[in-house]
């Protein structure tokens, strides 16, 4: 196709708008109300263009650049004299209640209103009147609102109604008063709240988190990471002055988290700040100095029995290092054993299996889903995003035929209106995804895996039938059956939360039947910290094993990688394990019960004081950053054990000087991590002789800001790892895209400069997305179904059986110690149906004890419908409630106790 703008030919592809065209062709035309993952409504009328009839036609007409499909020799003008002034004219009326607040406002200096406003040439106000204010509202713990700086883009309300399916945010309109926030104050429910911040092209929706301790963006050092809060590993800028981390913003990948993270990815980051971090090496609660450390460990490893546990929520790079420095067979890992067999389940399946896991953009594709026991708003809260949107744009095949294009979102969703595409959901009790969904089923995991298997058997009969299934069941799953088989990307998911392996190979079972049939058919399965994945990619041993080696006296002393043991075993059973222990080293950035019990304490970085690799949950291997050098003797536990490696003679480290020694000598010795070398360019690379800056070229004060200190410049720190400087001197052209710090273009200094990075709006960064997939499906593999299908459930008199029930905020350890996270965390309770609670005579919010093995859980009930009868469901993770191996039968009584939360450890003993 061919489309001349301003007299010039463009070859371009089909099927877009004119605006998106013409912003891939490079071209700066403004916008505010459309957003390239939202498509298009044409409210703002910001980004007009002349539109000819042909060649010979002078005069044009203005058109919205937004709503104008593109069409094979087509003229169009962005600089004709009447669109610039009418995008000018726009601006201005835009601009005549916007407050003159630019130096005040959060978002000053990385805003899209302030860029549209320079790009259209309007700069001066001639509107002398009294401007419409608005009252702010309190939104909660993540969220500032400042309403006067609207401009009635309508994206807010877009993204947090239609996209993310909120429920409480809207607009209210009473003549030129058009009022975007809630009914009233109140916290914003929505899981994707955040995303405000970058959505809104003003500052009327800014991060509360960084107003906390406000800096401008411009004057951060950001590096590109790797959120750390759940297996789907959404990229993320994060940013840090004066030595704390003050912003998580997302970075555009193509493939993973697209424009969005959640609030947990988003406002988690401030345990990195917390008083509770370790921040001096600690020896029988002395704190010493770093070579004290270095001797003490050495020491231990010479004349001792060392064995390591490692960690899912550290990098590979540390999980190697302890793995050399206590020897292979030394190694163990940190999770329960059922955790660590559900991870290699997933390796198996979907490594050596024959069907493909798809990236989260990928569902967004499906015209078909079905979820096995998986609550992924609360487990892995983009991929839910996903399948929001994948079920909110299935049914626009009928918006296809009439040729309404899916950019045409007004169109569109007159189109759709309230029809959805197939989404089927079994889990244990309602999900938020729920009210999407075609059929609910809830029940127990394995009564779940007999509906897939049912579902299995009815796509294919080669794989194994379910015996003596209901009625109503079998009716379901040929429901089920036949809607993922008349699709053509159908996607199934599950994954390790309901820690049911028997669900997982259900799941397996379904999407092999329908891959005999079509190969575009993916599965899915979700883990349960952001490294579970790459850990188990590592071999090693499980946890009990580890128990063992000591109790049994074959091992005396234990390393402990970035783990609070407490979290993957029975308070019992690591109490006598580390007890058995003759000494324990931990390695940690933040302090938990484990901690509490350590003889050293070694002061690891958090992600944002290292350097990283984490294998996400479709096995893409990705690297986090650096974003600034740790203060006093904290740095990444991979260099800590390194360093005492070296110290303790280990032939094998001694060799290793860096990230890229470690890091090549894992591809080498670890068989499923080959090619890992490969994510980003070593520290080496350089672009025209230079390192890629985390600072942006307007980053400010650096001559002043540590001048209460010393008056002279200190030199930048050096970076041995990786090929980003910490200052603003460097190439300032597009780096490669694994090393992408922060978006910005010549006049594009808010988020939206990441227009500029992809090869074509909304698809690939430039470069491809950064990462590598390491599990991939093996060709021509023929199907192989799991064979044993689970006995139906059946409750037990006087027990319950009790299931972890997953919160998006608490249930995962380190996002819960950032204090806007902790905010949003729900008190702890037993989730059981109406009829259990009628037995035992409790109404809402009495006490039920549990009783499970030897721990026992005295917390308020929660009555439900939605739960099956015998099922009692518990919060996974949170603060106070010990773990317990579950699902796991519980004895069962009223309590007359007071629910008392057991606190964490706050600080290290010294
Ligand atoms: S609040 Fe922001 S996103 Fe919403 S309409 Fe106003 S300017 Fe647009
Ligand atoms: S979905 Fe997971 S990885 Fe992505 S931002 Fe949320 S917590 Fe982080
Ligand atoms: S961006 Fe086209 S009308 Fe708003």
């Amino acid at each position: 196709m061919t489309l001349y703008i301003d007299h010039k030919p463009y070859e371009i592809p089909s099927g877009k708008n004119l605006l998106e065209t013409c912003l891939t062709l490079g071209f700066d035309v403004p916008y505010f109300c459309w957003h390239p993952a939202m498509g298009s409504v044409g409210a703002c009328r910001q980004c007009a263009v002349k539109l000819y009839k042909d060649e010979n036609d002078q005069k044009g007409r203005l058109v919205m650049s937004c709503m104008e499909p593109v069409a094979n020799n087509q003229y169009i003008s962005v600089n004709d004299p009447e669109a610039k002034e009418f995008r000018s004219t726009v601006i201005e009326w835009l601009m005549t209640n916007h407050p003159h607040d630019c130096a005040v406002c959060d978002e000053g200096g990385s805003c899209h209103l302030q860029d549209m406003t320079v790009m259209t040439g309007h700069n001066y106000r001639r509107f002398r009147f009294k401007k419409r204010t608005h009252q702010n509202q309190y939104l909660g713990p993540f969220l500032n609102h400042e309403m006067n700086r609207c401009i009635q883009c309508y994206r807010c309300v877009r993204f947090y109604k239609d996209y993310a399916g909120g429920k409480d945010l809207d607009v209210f309109a009473s003549r030129s008063n058009v009022y975007f926030g809630r009914a009233e104050d109140g916290v914003l429910e929505n899981e994707f709240s955040g995303n405000l911040a970058e959505v809104c092209p003003t500052g009327v929706f800014t991060d509360k988190t960084l107003k906390q301790h406000y800096t401008r963006k411009w004057d951060l050092t950001m590096a590109p990471s790797i959120c750390q809060h759940c297996s789907i590993g959404c990229n993320t800028i994060a940013g840090e002055r004066y030595g704390t981390l003050r912003m998580i913003a997302n970075r555009y990948h193509g493939e993973v988290n697209g424009y969005f993270l959640c609030d947990r990815g988003r406002f988690g980051y401030e345990f990195v700040n917390t008083r509770e971090r370790i921040r001096k090496p600690v020896i029988r609660q002395q704190v010493v100095d770093r070579q004290a450390v270095l001797t003490e460990v050495s020491a231990l490893l010479k004349n001792t029995n060392v064995i390591g546990i490692g960690s899912p929520r550290a990098s590979l790079q540390a999980n190697f290092t302890l793995k050399a420095l206590v020897g292979d067979q030394n190694f163990y890992h940190g999770v329960s054993d059922n955790e660590h067999d559900l991870a290699e389940l997933a390796i198996r399946i979907l490594g050596e299996g024959s069907v493909r896991t798809p990236s989260t953009r990928e569902v967004e594709d499906a015209d078909a889903i079905f979820i096995l026991g998986e609550d992924i708003t609360n487990t892995a809260p983009i991929l839910a995003l996903a399948v929001r949107q994948a079920v909110r744009q299935q049914p626009s095949e009928a918006a296809a035929q009439i040729h309404v294009p899916l950019w045409n979102d007004a169109a569109m969703r007159g189109i759709v209106q309230d029809k959805k595409g197939p989404l089927y959901i079994a889990s244990l009790h309602t999900t938020k995804l729920d009210e999407l969904a075609t059929t609910t089923y809830h029940a127990t995991p394995d009564d779940i895996a007999r509906l897939g298997m049912a579902v299995a058997h009815a796509i294919d009969n080669e794989s194994p039938e379910v015996e003596s299934i209901s009625e109503d069941i079998e009716v379901l799953a040929r429901q089920i059956a036949q809607a993922l088989s008349a699709a053509k990307k159908p996607v199934i998911i599950s994954g390790a939360g309901c820690q049911s392996d028997v669900l997982m190979k259900a799941a397996a079972n379904i999407a092999g039947a329908l891959h005999k049939k079509n190969t575009e058919t993916g599965l899915v399965f979700t883990m349960l910290e952001c490294n579970s994945l790459g850990l188990a990619m590592m071999g090693g041993h499980r946890l009990n094993a580890a128990f063992n080696a000591v109790l049994n006296g074959h091992a005396d002393t234990v390393i402990v990688l970035e783990n609070d043991l407490y979290r993957h075993g029975h308070a019992a059973d690591i109490d006598a394990f580390l007890n058995a222990c003759k000494h324990v080293v931990v390695l940690d950035h933040s302090v938990h019960a484990t901690t509490a019990r350590a003889e050293v304490v070694i002061p690891a970085g958090t992600f944002a004081e290292s350097d990283g690799i984490l294998v996400n949950n479709e096995g893409r291997a990705q690297r986090f950053f650096q974003v600034y050098e740790a203060t006093d003797v904290i740095q990444e536990s991979w260099r800590w054990l390194l360093n005492i490696g070296c110290s303790a003679g280990n032939k094998r480290m001694n060799a290793w000087k860096n990230y890229e020694d470690v890091t090549n000598a894992m591809a080498i010795e670890e068989a499923l991590l080959k090619g890992i070398e490969t994510i980003s360019p070593p520290p080496g690379f350089r672009l025209a002789g230079q390192r890629i800056p985390r600072e942006p070229h307007r980053y400010s004060g650096r001559t002043a800001m540590n001048a209460n200190k010393n008056v002279s410049e200190p030199r930048p720190p050096e970076d041995p790892d990786s090929p980003l400087s910490y200052t603003m001197e460097g190439y300032r052209g597009q780096p490669p895209s694994s090393m992408i710090p922060f978006f910005w273009s010549p006049g594009w200094n808010s988020v939206q400069a990441v227009n500029k990075y992809q090869q074509e709006i909304g698809a690939s960064l430039r470069g491809g997305d950064p990462g590598i997939r390491l599990l991939n499906p093996v060709a021509g593999k023929i199907v192989e179904y799991f064979k044993g299908i689970p006995e139906a459930f059946r409750p037990m008199e006087d027990h319950l059986w009790v299931m972890p029930v997953y919160h998006i905020f608490g249930s995962e350890e380190l996002s819960a110690r950032s204090p806007s996270v902790a905010e949003r965390i729900e008190a702890p309770y037993i989730l059981v149906h109406l009829d259990d609670a009628l037995n035992l005579q409790l109404q809402d919010g009495d006490l039920l004890t549990l009783h499970i093995g030897t721990h026992t859980y005295s917390l308020p009930v929660r009555i439900t419908t939605e739960i099956p009868h015998g099922v009692a469901g518990v919060p996974y993770g949170f603060e106070g409630i010990p773990y317990a191996e579950l699902p796991e039968w519980a004895t069962t009584r009223p309590s007359t106790a007071t629910y008392i939360p057991t606190p964490q450890p706050r600080h290290i003993k010294t």
